[in-house]
């Protein structure tokens, strides 16, 4: 992959996770935190109430001297309570009839405004008025909480809450119930998991309460249904209206994540789980999560696919960050079926400084996002170059303060060997430069926190113009302007070098990630007290921020999600999810393909999934592949799942693995490889959810050495939600040009699309073979 001069900070972020350690424990007695599954159905018939119930259980299990301490009783997301116990307590429980699992808790971390308009969406034509800009609907964020007061959840032009609204605003530390209004109509906070498991949350600077100490969760919401926020920039950067996707819709917040003193913020899984049963029960209408927790146990173990999996049925969308642990192959988070998993774009907006050569009359630009304004105007340009210090240029100790104070550094690429940025920008600091320009070709790899000084990253091409005016000129001199925003920035969307990739490991069969959507330098609210970008020893706040993460585009499709179900109320999530995926874009605003950030080549369905959302083309799939818990149940029986994990994910015994089958009706194809397993049959049935009747026909692009065939191959559909099925049939040649992710080969993709004859519709899938795990 390229390489970049600073370490991807979002990944090291990510990878964490794992090596995180108890805060506190008082081991003499063993006791953690349990997460138990209860068959609600073997209730004895004394009690009226299954926390009761469980709470009765939970005496009788214990000791005097350590009781065990109840911690939440659930009974939307999944059925049973979570508790800390002793050994001896969880095993006195796992004897009582009715007992069907018990998970030790696990621990999450984050997957940390012009994308509406890059997205397609404008004020008087379209989605957005056609869908109200999502009115009357409710979207639940699962997250560090939100910080009322900003601007965007302002609930001015706003409806009242909805009339079946169950949920509330919860008092807590600097927060106050009456903070709440049309738009932000919930706020809940969950922390005794993380409570138990050490965190002493008055010790941090984190709020018991859901106000937002972090900042992301403020920013995952406003992105998702903030209102719309005139003159918002970050820095003089971005400078625009910052506005949620479905600025319409009201705001849920349900605080589950926490600040932990010296490390990123965690995330208790019986937390997560309690937040989701409480948004469903509360009634919301779709639900972003940009976290993960580990991604390699079975569903049942995974509180947030146990969760969405509730929500699922009860007709509540999902979405979730695919993670950002990419770019090699099999780094998916939150791949269950039932979710919608969304993977990180760029977009089309880029952070520059202009560069004026003195009197020349040439300007040449540079990647900067450096956050002050700063003035640099006629300032003598001092060329590092060979011969008088080493023959790399501005190398550490090589430069005379006598000779470059005051002045602009220019600092070039040593051929050959990586050149190392970081300490060429040091060398030019240390002898007092006023800026630092350096070479660089592929700088999009920068993120905001790595300007805090100000330098200017310039690709080689734009080096030799500042060279050929220094040799040109006795007294060099430039003009240097920070803060240039560059709108319509060519190609866009790529996907980002974070943005993990598929197949999903627990159930590879589903082609995963399912759609990207803007995850790069997305602007929207932060908290405005938290010191944010580095500078020199201190920090520098804001009130709207740009970040970047997987985190920020699952919060883009759960606004797209809202928005198609003000049109399609009854749509059901697989429904909206394929209408996301089919009509999503694989080619990107310079005609060519989507590019994946890494390798700048061409990207693969395994890195953008269907490709990048288009939501005005969302609306109007034509056709949808529909599909209900009774599908998802045949799934995870073809996973050989046992019958105490289905009924742990299903919350009930009545089920039947007569149909077992993991191909789902998904608007994917996937195609697994062993040595022996190269050819695959999919069955698919196809709604018809335009207005009238409509003939379609397949057109099928394969590459050589992958083999597609379609029975039948036109479709008539008589009208509104008219069924057509058909079967294809995929037949791989492993020996012929495979595709690469990152440097993984991994097999070989080509598309089906179902055109409508006489119409506007095309209904594409992607079709990937790629090798077994
Ligand atoms: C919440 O705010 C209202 C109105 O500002 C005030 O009357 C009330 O005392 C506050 N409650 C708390 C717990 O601070
Ligand atoms: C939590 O931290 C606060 C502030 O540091 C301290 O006063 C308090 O005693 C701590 N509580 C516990 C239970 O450790
Ligand atoms: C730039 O132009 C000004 C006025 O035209 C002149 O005085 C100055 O010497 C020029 N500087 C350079 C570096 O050529
Ligand atoms: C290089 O060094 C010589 C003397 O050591 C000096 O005269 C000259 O100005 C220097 N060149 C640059 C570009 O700094
Ligand atoms: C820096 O430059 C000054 C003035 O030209 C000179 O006296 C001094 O020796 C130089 N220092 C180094 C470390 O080269
Ligand atoms: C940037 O790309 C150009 C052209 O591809 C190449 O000649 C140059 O060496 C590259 N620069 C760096 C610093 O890698
Ligand atoms: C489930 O078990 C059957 C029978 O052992 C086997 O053929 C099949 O491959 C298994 N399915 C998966 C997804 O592992
Ligand atoms: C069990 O499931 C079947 C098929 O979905 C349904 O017809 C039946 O009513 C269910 N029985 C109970 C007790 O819920
Ligand atoms: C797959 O191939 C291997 C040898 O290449 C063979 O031993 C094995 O039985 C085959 N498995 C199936 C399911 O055909």
């Amino acid at each position: 992959m390229a390489h970049h001069i600073f370490p991807p900070k979002l990944l090291l972020l990510f990878l964490s996770l794992f090596a995180m350690v108890a805060l506190s424990s008082t081991s003499y007695d063993h006791r953690r935190t349990y997460i138990i599954h209860m068959d609600k159905s073997a209730m004895p018939a004394p009690f009226t109430d299954h926390e009761t119930w469980y709470k009765s259980m939970l005496m009788d299990s214990g000791n005097s001297d350590h009781p065990p301490i109840h911690l939440y009783t659930y009974d939307h997301a999944i059925h049973g309570f979570s508790a800390v116990l002793s050994p001896s307590q969880l095993d006195r429980l796992r004897r009582v009839p009715g007992h069907l699992a018990a998970y030790p808790d696990t621990f999450g971390k984050l997957h940390t405004t012009r994308t509406p308009t890059f997205l397609g969406l404008r004020n008087h034509a379209g989605l957005w008025p056609a869908a109200r800009f999502g009115e009357g609907l409710v979207i639940g964020i699962i997250d560090t909480g939100v910080w009322p007061e900003s601007p965007s959840f302002d609930d001015r032009g706003m409806p009242p809450r909805p009339a079946a609204w169950r949920g509330a605003c919860e008092d807590g530390a600097e927060f106050n119930a009456s903070m709440c209004n049309r738009k932000l109509i919930g706020a809940r906070s969950f922390s005794e998991g993380m409570k138990r498991h050490g965190l002493n949350i008055s010790s941090t600077d984190d709020y018991d309460s859901p106000r937002d100490y972090y900042g992301h969760g403020s920013h995952t919401s406003s992105t998702a249904a903030g209102a719309r926020v005139r003159g918002a920039d970050y820095f003089g950067y971005a400078k625009g209206t910052a506005s949620g996707l479905a600025p319409g819709a009201h705001v849920a917040m349900y605080k589950a994540i926490f600040a932990n003193d010296d490390s990123d913020p965690d995330a208790a899984g019986s937390d997560v789980l309690a937040a989701m049963d409480r948004a469903i029960r509360d009634g919301v209408d779709a639900m972003s999560l940009s976290l993960g927790f580990p991604n390699t146990v079975p569903y049942d173990e995974n509180v947030m696919a146990l969760g969405a999996y509730a929500a699922m049925e009860k007709g509540i969308f999902v979405s979730c960050s695919a993670g950002n642990a990419g770019p090699h192959a099999y780094t998916i988070f939150n791949g269950a079926p039932w979710i919608t998993t969304v993977g990180a774009g760029t977009v089309d907006r880029d952070y520059a400084a202009s560069i004026a050569l003195g009197n020349s009359s040439k300007t040449v630009l540079g990647r900067s996002m450096y956050p002050l304004g700063l003035y640099v105007s006629g300032v003598p340009l001092y060329y590092a170059r060979d011969g008088n210090a080493t023959r790399e240029g501005c190398a550490p100790l090589s430069l005379n303060v006598s000779d470059v104070f005051g002045k602009v550094l220019l600092c070039t690429a040593s051929d050959g060997d990586e050149t190392d940025i970081e300490s060429q920008i040091d060398e030019g600091i240390r002898v007092g430069a006023k800026a630092v320009i350096v070479e660089m070709n592929d700088s999009s790899f920068l993120e905001f926190n790595d300007f805090p000084t100000p330098y200017i990253a310039v690709r080689t091409s734009n080096i030799n113009r500042i060279k050929s005016y220094v040799q040109s000129s006795s007294e060099p001199t430039v003009d240097v302007t920070f803060q240039v925003t560059i709108l319509g920035a060519k190609p866009a969307p790529r996907v980002a070098y974070f943005s993990s990739r598929g197949p999903n490991r627990v159930s590879p069969h589903v082609l995963k990630p399912d759609v990207l959507a803007p995850g790069v330098d997305v602007l929207a609210a932060w908290a405005p007290n938290r010191g944010l970008v580095p500078l020199g020893d201190d920090y520098l706040t804001t009130d709207y921020a740009l970040v970047s993460g997987t985190s920020m585009a699952s919060p883009h499709i759960v606004g797209v999600a809202a928005l198609i179900k003000a049109v399609h109320r009854d749509w059901s999530p697989a429904a909206v999810r394929s209408a996301i995926m089919t009509t999503a874009r694989v080619s990107d605003n310079a005609g060519g393909p989507i590019l994946d950030m890494t390798s700048g080549t061409a990207g693969t369905p395994l890195d953008y999934g269907a490709g990048h959302v288009d939501p005005e083309r969302a609306v109007d799939p034509g056709l949808v592949y529909d599909m209900g818990p009774k599908e998802y149940v045949d799934f995870l029986c073809g996973l050989n799942y046992t019958a105490r994990q289905i009924k742990t994910i299903t919350r009930t015994g009545n089920f039947s693995c007569a149909e077992a089958n993991i191909d789902l009706n998904y608007p994917s194809f996937m195609l697994i490889l062993y040595t022996n397993t190269t050819s695959q049959t999919f069955r698919r049935v196809l709604t018809n959810v335009a207005d009238g009747s409509g003939v379609y026909r397949a057109v099928v692009e394969a590459p050589r050495g992958m083999k597609v065939v379609v029975k039948p191959q036109i479709l008539s559909f008589e009208g509104k939600f008219s069924k057509g099925e058909f079967v294809l049939s995929v037949d791989v040649d492993m020996g012929r040009e495979n595709v690469r992710v990152d440097s993984d080969y991994i097999g070989n993709y080509g598309y089906i699309s179902w055109v409508e004859v006489g119409g506007k519709h095309v209904v594409r899938s992607p079709i990937v073979s790629a090798y077994a795990p």
